[in-house]
């Protein structure tokens, strides 16, 4: 039996992905970015968004195509992300994938963005070992997954209960006036100043969010980001109004090793406390140097071994869709059809 060649679709954002894999081998990840066009807004339009995927879609699949070396005729299956992510967005790539499908008679995949977050470890290592726990921070989510099963058993164990982890990054850089997106200019920044500086909050750690491992309290392992962007806030205006130059350095350092310290201590809370020993981090932000640092650390404190994929699969793209397309095939599962809507909220 051979592995089954498989060609993802990912449209949920501002990337317009296609991926060719053939089972677990990566054999091309296209993808173009709208994020340009967003830039002056300061934050993801969704409306530009959606037209961008329409330009972008057929250029990309006959370059992901051309690059991969194969024609439409040898792919065995076509899988889409359907959700979650923005209903504009997500319906472009999910009508390109159904007309392909009637067009080519080929399987169609709906996919699930985040669980193909985690199926991309698969092109980094093979096999995914089972009793994973999967750690994904992007600019739209931060959660902590517990993946009996990449093909149906996926537990929610802890995520934001406001912004996500890449938004407060987003908004803090705003706030110092360091641009959008803000995550890689602040992990730039951070460098040269001293994470001790400013002690900034760490949110829901407290024990009536916390309890204890026998009595979990509401919010053990979720976070909470909203406290910490406008303590950020607060500071930036108490050394205004005294007058001072504002230390942004120090502010950079110190939010990132909040952020940095309650996402890596509960998502390791969480595996341990869940009998998790394999860690996958994933999502934009885990391009961050000091979550990769302080999780690396940590997991290996606590004899958790950790698969970190490169960030060109860790950023939203194609390929991970066609990852886990790969495996839900490989699985056995029922093709979705064609009639099937985008999730915009899909859990
Ligand atoms: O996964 P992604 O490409 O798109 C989605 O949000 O789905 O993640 C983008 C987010 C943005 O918020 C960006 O600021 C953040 O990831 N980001 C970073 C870094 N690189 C990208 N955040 C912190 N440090 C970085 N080096
Ligand atoms: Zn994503």
């Amino acid at each position: 039996r051979t592995d089954p060649l498989v060609l993802g679709i990912e449209s949920s954002c501002d990337e317009t992905g296609v991926g060719i894999v053939r089972g677990d081998q990566l054999l091309t990840n296209t993808v173009s970015s709208s994020m340009d066009e967003h830039v002056r807004f300061g934050g993801v339009i969704p409306e530009i968004a959606s037209r961008a995927h329409l330009d972008a879609f057929v250029p990309t699949l006959q370059q992901a195509l051309d690059e991969a070396g194969v024609t439409l005729a040898e792919v065995d299956a076509i899988a889409v992300t359907s959700g979650p992510g923005l209903a504009g967005a997500l319906m472009v790539g999910v009508c390109a994938a159904k007309a392909l499908a009637v067009a080519t008679g080929k399987p169609l995949y709906a996919i699930n963005h985040l669980v193909a977050h985690v199926g991309v470890g698969v092109l980094d290592g093979g096999t995914l070992p089972d009793n994973l726990g999967a750690l994904l921070v992007s600019g739209g989510h931060t959660e902590i997954l517990r993946v009996k099963s990449l093909t149906g058993d996926v537990q929610l164990l802890g995520s934001t209960i406001d912004d996500a982890a890449g938004e407060a990054y987003d908004k803090v850089a705003r706030i110092l006036g360091l641009g959008y997106p803000g995550g890689p200019a602040i992990d730039k920044l951070a460098r040269q100043g001293n994470p001790k500086a400013i002690r900034f909050p760490r949110g829901l750690t407290q024990p009536k969010y916390m309890g204890s491992a026998e009595e979990p309290g509401p919010h053990r392992y979720d976070w909470s980001f909203s406290g910490l962007k406008t303590a950020v806030a607060r500071c930036v205006e108490a050394y205004e109004a005294a007058g001072e130059e504002l230390p942004v350095a120090d502010i950079a350092a110190s939010f990132q090793e909040a952020v940095v310290d309650v996402i890596t201590a509960k998502a390791v809370l969480a595996c341990t406390e869940h009998g998790i020993t394999n860690l996958l981090l994933g999502g934009g932000v885990a391009a961050n140097s000091r979550l990769r640092e302080l999780t690396r650390q940590r997991c290996e404190a606590k004899g958790i071994s950790l698969r970190v994929p490169p960030i060109s699969l860790c950023t939203d793209n194609g390929a991970m869709v066609a990852a886990l397309g790969a495996q839900v095939v490989m699985a056995g599962a029922e093709p979705s059809g064609i009639t099937f809507a985008p999730d915009p909220s899909m859990p």
